[in-house]
């Protein structure tokens, strides 16, 4: 039995780490090594990606595509191009010009660690490295062209960076709770929403009806964990994070926790999550992956 192939039965905690672990391994991989030319830009593109993060992005997509019982070697790659493009937008987050922040996943920033040319040059090549990974997806070409399409839309400007660019034109000015969803949505849900999107179409086809029941998972959990990034960040210390803690007030970027509060965004991620659980009510066991997920979200701000 390959370590993709385990068994059903296993506990939450198994079956994530194993991803987590088989994720690293092909990241470590699939990457250029130190010495490849330009070895500065490989170096500092290993040192954003590898060793750190949850890889939350790579398990929704392992646990959408084990739905639909999408082949495992086909999960492992889109995990992977998932991970390479929000690692690609972190270290693109965190420079002088966005969030100007120096700590992520317990280490010096990318430009604080390298410089900042460094940093925009790391964030462009992760970004089209996400689409070469993609590529060798060992799917039919048709289905590697829509993966990439499903890729490309969630990260650009109808999706993340779209969702960046809101962010930043609202800093400091305040947003109405439609609004902030919205920029939500876009800047995290986004990308989360493609990642249990890959991992189903690695599996069914894009006119598969239940590819809506878990569009409407996706969208749920996405906000969800945004908003409960905005509480860590109100509530923790940097070291429990590993990111700088209370810098959303700092520079006055507007929040669930600016907007409608501690309690009532407590409040609104329980509705969430309750509904992320709805969507997935028609699917069986096979579903449970997708149903374990929401408490990794949710334990965090506990
Ligand atoms: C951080 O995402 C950025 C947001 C979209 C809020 P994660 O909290 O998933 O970051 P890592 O990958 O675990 O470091
Ligand atoms: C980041 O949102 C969203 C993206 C990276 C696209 P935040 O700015 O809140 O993320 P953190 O808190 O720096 O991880
Ligand atoms: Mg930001
Ligand atoms: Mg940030
Ligand atoms: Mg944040």
């Amino acid at each position: 039995m390959s370590r993709t192939q385990m068994s059903d039965n296993q506990a939450p905690e198994n079956w994530m780490q194993h991803i987590r672990l088989e994720t690293e391994v092909f990241l470590k991989r699939e990457l250029p090594d130190n010495q490849t030319a330009p070895r500065e830009l490989h170096e500092a593109m290993r040192y954003a990606v590898l060793e750190g993060g949850k890889r939350l992005r790579s398990l929704l997509c392992h646990a959408a595509g084990y739905l639909y019982n999408a082949p495992p070697e086909t999960l492992l790659v889109s995990g992977a191009a998932i991970e390479l493009m929000h690692a690609s937008s972190l270290v693109h987050d965190d420079l002088p010009a966005m969030d100007n922040d120096s700590l992520r996943r317990a280490r010096a920033t990318v430009h604080v660690q390298y410089d900042e040319a460094t940093a925009i040059l790391v964030g462009d090549a992760l970004q089209t490295q996400a689409f070469i990974t993609l590529g060798h997806v060992p799917l039919p070409a048709a289905r590697r062209v829509l993966l990439m399409a499903e890729l490309a839309l969630a990260a650009g400007s109808q999706g993340m960076a779209g969702g960046q660019m809101i962010d930043l034109i609202s800093t400091g000015s305040s947003l109405n709770q439609a609004e902030l969803e919205q920029m939500h949505q876009m800047k995290t849900g986004a990308l989360l929403r493609a990642a249990v999107r890959l991992g189903a179409l690695c599996g069914v086809d894009t006119d598969n009806k239940e590819l809506l029941a878990l569009d409407g998972y996706a969208k749920a959990i996405g906000l969800a964990f945004q908003i409960v990034d905005d509480i860590l960040d109100a509530t923790m210390d940097s070291a429990t994070i590993g990111k700088t803690a209370g810098k959303d007030a700092k520079q006055a970027k507007p929040t669930y926790i600016s907007v409608i509060g501690l309690d009532e965004s407590k409040k609104l991620i329980a509705l969430l999550i309750t509904q992320a659980h709805a969507a997935l009510a028609d699917y069986g066991a096979k579903a449970d992956r997708l149903r374990q997920l929401t408490d990794v979200i949710t334990r965090r701000c506990h």
